[in-house]
């Protein structure tokens, strides 16, 4: 068998493949979206009268995983602020991801929260009355504010806990007599069979939809990181094709694309080659579904993967064992799951490092003044992103 070169920190640092492996997975593309003018005319048009002072009730967008959704809105929003600054006019967003805030309950406090940085509110111990009484409340207190709330990933808490929350914010104008615009986001057209009709008929029906990427669009949008990300001269223009071939016959995903040209430059560092070769793109390409890390992931069940999600959700790498309990039992109610008890969880994290997937250990944690569980967390940063997905979309 040929003999891998061994390798050192050293070395990956002085690898002649990377520039800046970040640019691979930003969010926003070092020179903005590609291929998205239609989408992105379509929602200016949608939310310009927000500028005019008058809400829009609900515009939705659909579209396929990686096809650019959260990104592209978020983008659009900044703008919308600027806009709205060099306006005089007063708005606030606010961003929120249903995956991982499932009742209409861990919404409205996740909205809360953004609302007033300065208050706190735990999702502990809340019920719903109790939060739609606060989020009117405070709504009322934004009367002049242009508001704008999005609900990404939105198809989770309509298959699992009905279309209040949308229902509610669509009616909340004439309750609190605050501007409230709303944009949901969701993976699955079919979505629309989750929301009643009453709720239809008060959302209004804008719909816009972010088809698949096709060959030449994902070979330009990874053609363009690659610019950055890499050295030059080191991926050619038959890799690119290739990697975009790949994956405008799967699913149109420009993540994915990314992701697989990610994989061509780290084997290419690991045996030591300068250029990524297209023998490297078929090899990645074939091992990247069997990621050890990822299929360990697959085969966790549904507490081991909460547990495992509420320690990567942490910023910190390194934490203590009662925190990870405290951020167990927020996710489990955000996913409206019963949580077990501190004792069975401890033991869920011993797993989790026999599974290899966190290090975790009994010791002194630097400033509490005893004993305790130390866990930290040993995946790169893009392969966390890639399992914090995987979590997400499987809970
Ligand atoms: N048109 C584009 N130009 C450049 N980069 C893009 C484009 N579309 C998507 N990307 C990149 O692909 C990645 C995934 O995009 P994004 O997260 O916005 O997709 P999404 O549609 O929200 O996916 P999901 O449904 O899985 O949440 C991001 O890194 C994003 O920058
Ligand atoms: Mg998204």
């Amino acid at each position: 068998m040929e003999q891998k070169p061994s390798m050192t920190f050293a070395s990956v640092l002085k690898n002649p493949i990377y520039q800046r492996r970040d640019v691979l997975y930003a969010l926003e593309p070092p020179e903005g979206f590609l291929h998205r003018n239609e989408e992105k005319n379509e929602l200016v048009m949608e939310l310009a009268p927000i500028l005019m002072q008058s809400p829009v009730i609900c515009a939705a967008v659909y579209g396929n995983p990686g096809t650019g959704k959260t990104g592209l809105i978020l983008s659009l929003l900044k703008e919308l602020e600027q806009e709205a600054q060099q306006n005089s006019i007063k708005l606030v967003s606010c961003y929120v991801n249903c995956s991982e805030n499932r009742t209409e309950t861990t919404i409205l406090l996740e909205l809360l929260k953004q609302l007033d940085s300065q208050r706190e509110y735990p999702k502990m111990g809340w019920n719903r009355a109790k939060a739609v009484a606060e989020f009117e409340r405070v709504l009322k207190q934004h009367a002049n504010t242009q508001l704008v709330f999005i609900l990404d990933e939105v198809d989770y808490v309509l298959r699992e806990a009905g279309d209040d929350v949308l229902y509610r914010l669509s009616r909340i104008h004439n309750k609190t007599k605050t501007n409230v615009s709303t944009i949901i986001i969701s993976n699955d057209v079919r979505v629309d069979e989750y929301i009643k009709p009453k709720t239809q008929s008060s959302l209004g029906r804008v719909k816009i939809v972010f088809r698949p990427y096709n060959e030449q669009e994902l070979y330009d949008i990874i053609r363009d990181r690659a610019k950055y990300g890499f050295k030059k001269n080191v991926v050619s223009d038959q890799v690119l094709r290739k990697v975009a071939q790949i994956e405008s016959q799967r699913d149109g995903d420009a993540r994915r694309a990314l992701e697989l040209l990610d994989s061509c430059a780290k084997m290419a560092v690991a045996r030591q080659h300068s250029k990524i070769t297209l023998e490297h793109v078929n090899e990645a390409d074939s091992s990247l579904e069997r990621d050890s890390v990822l299929s360990v992931v697959k085969s966790l069940t549904q507490h081991q993967k909460l547990v495992y999600y509420s320690i990567l959700k942490q910023r910190e790498d390194r934490l203590a064992g009662m925190d990870v309990f405290r951020q167990y039992k927020e996710t489990c109610q955000s996913y409206n799951m019963q949580p077990l008890s501190e004792r069975r969880v401890r033991s869920l994290v011993i797993n989790l490092n026999d599974l290899g997937l966190i290090r975790s250990e009994v010791g002194w944690l630097a400033d509490l003044k005893k004993k305790t569980r130390k866990i930290e967390v040993t995946l790169d940063s893009a392969l966390k992103n890639k399992v914090v997905k995987m979590l997400r979309d499987s809970i």
